[in-house]
């Protein structure tokens, strides 16, 4: 597998910063305690560690009270917990045509039970959005607007600041999906006025697979997904109902997490600022060069600056599969095909029956890779599908 180029970041990066994999290494020979269960030196360094991590992701989304973000286990858990929490009651929600399954499948179970509607707001290709279609999609039953940040199918960036402040204008909760965009987008919730944002770490924030969270502002606080065990107010049969306790009952991924403060660290050195300029170089690149070759339909923005390192394509008569198959087989290219967990934005696209090719890019790509993969793509534009 040695020597193969890694294009698929936009399902998980790899490889990760060296610090990563160093931090999850020394938890687990050196540390290994559970976190705020024990008063020993194990347990009370694996704390610490969890700490460290949540402290790190305030950092960097520049929130005050670093108890207001949430560990999950994914971007999903925190999305399930902010759509479940806010509509149990029933009401209305509005998304956009650009999200992903783990926006659209927990509102659909919920509009299948009971007292849950929800408005899907059309999208252009390129991410833009009529905000009169939005003004006019909120009622006094919305309960909640869910947006992603960037689609995870086209790499198009949606205008959250401007959706945020239609919402607060309205009332309305803004849930944003920043699992895309952490670590290589600046996004502030507080100073957006944001009421949820949900991330995940094994993206591009460089974590293991496993971890991922949610920041909560104040006043907006929602049942908690899972009841139980927290290590605080053990006496009581009531969850506990400070942060971030309330939402994290059962023993965290301590292990992860720890990586997952290296990986924040590692976005945090680097500068987000840094990671978005060498990631649209290479988005640069990599536009140029799709367009230059025969046969290629290439799908979102055409300007760099307005998408992030995610190009989905297709070429000629290929399937997608097809194609990402020969690039695997071939040339030891690693990319995504098909339907990318997101069938509202592949109908957004016009991609729904025929699916992708997607590559996507991390702060570790190289021109070199971006290279090798439009010369791969050049070479099997002129074979015979
Ligand atoms: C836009 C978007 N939202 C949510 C998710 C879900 O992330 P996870 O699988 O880490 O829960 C993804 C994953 O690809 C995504 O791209």
């Amino acid at each position: 597998m040695s020597g193969d180029i890694y294009l698929d970041n936009a399902a998980t990066t790899y490889p990760k910063p060296e610090s990563v994999y160093r931090a999850m290494d020394r938890f687990a020979r050196e540390v290994g305690g559970n976190p705020g269960r024990s008063g020993h030196h194990r347990a009370l360094e694996s704390g610490r560690e969890v700490l460290r991590a949540r402290e790190a992701l305030a950092r960097l989304l520049r929130v005050t009270d670093p108890s207001r973000i949430v560990f999950t286990k994914n971007a999903t858990e925190a999305l399930n917990l902010v759509i479940r929490g806010r509509l149990r009651d029933g009401g209305h929600a509005v998304i956009t045509s650009l999200e992903h399954n783990s926006v659209w499948r927990p509102l659909e179970a919920l509009a299948g039970h009971g007292d849950v509607t929800y408005t899907v707001l059309q999208c252009g290709a390129d991410g833009s959005l009529d905000l009169a279609d939005l003004r006019e999609a909120i009622t006094p039953e919305t309960r909640l607007v869910a947006c992603t940040h960037a689609s995870n199918v086209s790499g198009a960036l949606l205008p959250v600041a401007e959706i945020a402040e239609v919402a607060a204008e309205r009332g309305v909760p803004l849930l944003l999906d920043a699992a895309q965009t952490a670590g290589r987008v600046e996004i502030h919730p507080e100073e957006m006025g944001i009421a949820y944002l949900a991330f995940t770490g094994h993206k591009e924030l460089f974590g293991p697979q496993g971890t991922g969270g949610l920041y909560v502002a104040p006043g907006w606080d929602v049942e908690p997904l899972t009841y139980g065990g927290t290590g605080s107010r053990s006496e009581s049969s009531l969850q506990p109902d400070f942060l971030p306790d309330r939402y994290e009952s059962g023993t965290l991924n301590a292990h992860g997490l720890a990586g997952l403060r290296a990986g924040v660290e590692y976005v945090l050195e680097t500068g987000v600022g840094e990671i978005r300029r060498h990631e649209g170089e290479l988005t640069g690149i990599l536009l140029e060069g799709l367009y230059s070759i025969p046969g290629t339909l290439v799908y979102g923005p055409r300007e760099w600056e307005k998408r992030v390192g995610i190009v989905s394509f297709n070429l000629g008569e290929y399937s997608s599969s097809e194609l990402a198959s020969i690039l695997d087989q071939d040339y030891g290219i690693c990319v995504r095909s098909g339907l990318h967990c997101s069938p509202l934005a592949h109908r957004t696209l016009g991609t729904l029956r025929r699916g992708v090719v997607r590559a996507s890019l991390s702060h570790l790509n190289t021109p070199q890779d971006v290279v090798a993969l439009l010369h791969a793509l050049r070479e099997i534009s002129r074979r015979k599908p």
